[in-house]
């Protein structure tokens, strides 16, 4: 008899008797999961909960904002932010293998996260003050996929099971991880989380990272973010936000292809849109968008955005396509 209701309870029961009177810290990536589980830990320890966010550089334009923000504002969490693109994209470079990205954003995480619980251990000078777990928003179907947290991951590492590093300190606390991703959105209403944050479409933790094809640098980042805010403006303005599970922009930053613009030739990078339906991102369909708003988006990259001379549509559902591109 699942209820929204006894979820909490007891997962709230569950991280009390985990915790204790020890501290917390949980990453918040901007996405649901993260604000739901930080919510939900908070219910259940108060202000033992510090919140990390880490801007990593990956992130799409406005996201840091919205965390430090609108997260803040709704739930009072105190929330640490951390500046950490230089790491990420030293991390990175010359990096072009999809499940090799996500381990060294996952080992990265937790070692920005170790920082923090360092520091904070510091400012709070107290000894037994110790930071010694770390939430994390996984769900079911995360698990599912990263090979039950196996290390070999099925289908691909999701950053925070399968690209876990294997000297981690922390012991984790996941109190979704039972849950599919419409059972989160009712506990995040449940906990008094506002639409805005409950009904975000799933942005993933490793973010732009892994929807860049190829080698992940500054430049390409900026491109995408650029393609990414007139998608995501585009979809808005439509009133296509809820009707789209998420739509993913991705950079094929390794292929080029001839165009022409004002009377030049252009050898620029295809974009690719890929919206999709679902109901909890295991299986899901592409969306069948109006033609307006593919028009209207695919003009003003090509328009707005340099170096890219192409706007390509995905229709593969999921199977056989996973939705992110790695
Ligand atoms: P795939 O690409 O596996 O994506 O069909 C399924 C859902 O999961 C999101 N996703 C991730 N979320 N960390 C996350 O927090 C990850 O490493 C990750 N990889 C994929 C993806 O956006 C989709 O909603």
């Amino acid at each position: 008899n699942w209820t929204t209701h006894s979820v909490v309870e007891e997962q709230v029961a569950a991280i009390r008797a985990q915790v204790g009177t020890k501290r917390a810290i949980c990453g918040l990536s901007g996405g649901v999961d993260s604000a739901v589980a930080a919510a939900l830990v908070q219910k259940a320890i108060g202000d033992q909960l510090t919140c990390v966010y880490v801007d990593h550089g990956l992130m799409r334009k406005g996201e840091s904002e919205q965390v430090e923000k609108d997260f803040v504002a709704a739930t009072g969490v105190q929330l640490k932010v951390v500046e950490a693109e230089e790491r990420f994209l030293n991390a990175l470079a010359g990096v072009s293998d999809p499940e090799q990205k996500r381990k060294i954003i996952g080992r990265e995480f937790i070692r920005v996260f170790e920082q923090a619980q360092a520091e904070l251990v510091a400012e709070a000078g107290a000894e037994g003050e110790e930071v010694a777990f770390l939430v994390q928003g996984t769900l079911y179907p995360d698990i599912v996929e990263s090979g039950g947290g196996t290390g070999t991951a099925n289908i691909k590492s999701h950053h925070n099971v399968g690209g876990l590093p294997d000297d981690i300190e922390f012991e984790l606390v996941e109190p979704l991880r039972q849950l599919f991703k419409d059972e989160v959105r009712m506990v995040g209403t449940e906990l008094g989380l506002p639409d805005e944050i409950v009904h975000r479409q799933p942005f993933p933790g490793p973010g732009l990272g892994i929807r860049i094809v190829g080698e992940v640098t500054k430049d390409r980042l900026d491109l995408l973010r650029e393609a990414d805010a007139i998608a995501r403006e585009e979809l808005t303005a439509a009133g296509l936000d809820r009707e789209i599970w998420q739509c993913p922009v991705v950079l094929l930053a390794d292929v080029r292809s001839v165009g022409v613009q004002g009377d030049g030739r252009t050898y620029g990078h295809p974009i690719v849109l890929r919206p999709v339906s679902s109901e909890d991102a295991m299986t899901a369909d592409w969306t069948r968008m109006p033609y307006e708003v593919l028009a209207r988006i695919s003009t003003r990259i090509t328009n707005e955005v340099a170096d890219v001379n192409r706007v390509v549509l995905d229709v593969t559902s999921k199977p056989p396509g996973t939705i992110e591109w790695e």
